[in-house]
């Protein structure tokens, strides 16, 4: 049931060209998208994202989108600080709920705090007969398909392209998003199936990075925008099934702090591709590389082109439209995890200490 791979893992990552492709068909239309119009984001205040985990990182990405494409102010918390700080929240709003399993304990009592309170709660899962997918007024299945591997994969990517397909919708219904520019997105969402079988063909290099990564105490990944929330997943997975220490940042946010503890034996994990923020991004990884930490870029080959110089390694991606690099960048990070794992001869499919499914709080 492995399809031939060693590790249920491998086979998510690998099945991710295939699943997204099928949750494009799915969710794009010929010239709109395929989302229930009772989703009506038309003058709607508000927008709050809950979930935990990965799945939390996928709200954090989508946050950027909500608030660029469509202009909607946009809220988002792991659901368990989120249940218990009785956030207020505007009549007029709505509130999502992302889950792979549908059965996280925190994020279902968030949903059950939000259901009297706001227009519309909206499931965004894989199990479409979870819990969280029945209680909710609207449910919009991820069709990842089954997912084994502890570490969430096709999930993510899965997640994030729903969130994706909801905020193009955003900006439709708030007049922010014009026909030619959907179109444009939309285009540049169905081209991301065949840009990820491009990123995964560098899996060999990979195998190598990770072999000197699996030496490391600890382990910088930096983004900015909506890169940033990605350095929090690749570190989320890198530490999950490595159990080496690893921390995302936002690539501003270096000197205030953790610059401190770049030295020669840090590895930094850069995902920045050549977008308009990638100058600023560059500035601070010359702010590491000053400190002898030991970069790797991941970037395209415009980014290499200019940015490489003085850096460990590089890794390259295929270019692709701004606002949905990290569904692409996801790949690398998972790989990068996935094979630091495999150097360490850590356990990648069933880690230590934890389970598929959190339904407990
Ligand atoms: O089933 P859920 O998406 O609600 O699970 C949320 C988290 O427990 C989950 O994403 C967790 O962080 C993963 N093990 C990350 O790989």
């Amino acid at each position: 049931e492995k399809g031939g791979y060693k590790h249920f893992m491998a086979k998510e990552i690998a099945e991710q060209p295939v699943v997204l492709g099928d949750a494009l068909r799915h969710y794009l239309g010929e010239d709109a998208v395929n989302l229930p119009e009772t989703l009506d984001f038309t003058g709607l205040d508000q927008l709050t994202l809950v979930a935990c985990g990965t799945a939390f990182y996928a709200c954090t990405v989508a946050k950027y989108w909500f608030e660029s494409l469509a202009g909607l102010p946009c809220e988002i918390d792991v659901a368990s600080e989120f249940r218990y700080r009785e956030p207020p929240l505007p009549e007029n709003s709505f509130a999502v709920f992302v889950s792979q399993s549908g059965e996280t304990a925190d994020t279902l009592a968030a949903l059950r705090y939000c259901a009297e309170k706001v227009r519309k709660t909206v499931a965004v899962v894989n199990v479409a007969t979870s819990s969280i997918a029945r209680e909710c007024d609207v449910a919009l299945p991820i069709l990842a398909g089954v997912e084994v591997g502890v570490a969430s994969t096709k999930a993510f990517t899965c997640q994030l392209l729903v969130l994706a397909v909801m905020a193009l919708k955003a900006g439709v219904d708030r007049g922010r998003i014009g026909p030619e520019a959907l179109a444009a997105h939309m285009e540049a969402l169905r081209s991301l199936p065949g840009l990820m079988n491009a990123a995964l063909a560098t899996s060999e290099p990979i195998v190598k990075l990770a072999e000197r990564l699996a030496e490391a105490q600890d382990i910088l990944f930096l983004g900015r925008g909506p890169m940033f929330p990605l350095a929090l997943e690749g570190a989320l997975k890198l530490k999950e099934i490595s159990y080496i220490h690893a921390e995302g940042y936002a690539s501003g946010e270096l000197k205030h702090g953790p610059i401190a503890l770049i030295d020669r034996t840090v590895p930094v994990i850069v995902m920045a591709p050549h977008d308009r923020l990638f100058d600023k991004t560059v500035s601070n990884m010359q702010e590491v590389m000053a400190r002898h930490g030991m970069v790797l870029l991941i970037s395209d080959a415009k980014g290499i082109a200019e940015a490489a110089e003085g850096t460990w390694a590089t890794l390259k991606m295929p270019a692709v439209a701004e606002p949905f690099a990290p569904i692409l960048y996801a790949l690398p990070a998972q790989l990068l995890a996935y094979h630091t794992a495999i150097a360490k001869g850590t356990d990648v499919d069933q880690p230590r200490n934890l389970a598929k499914s959190v339904t407990v709080e």
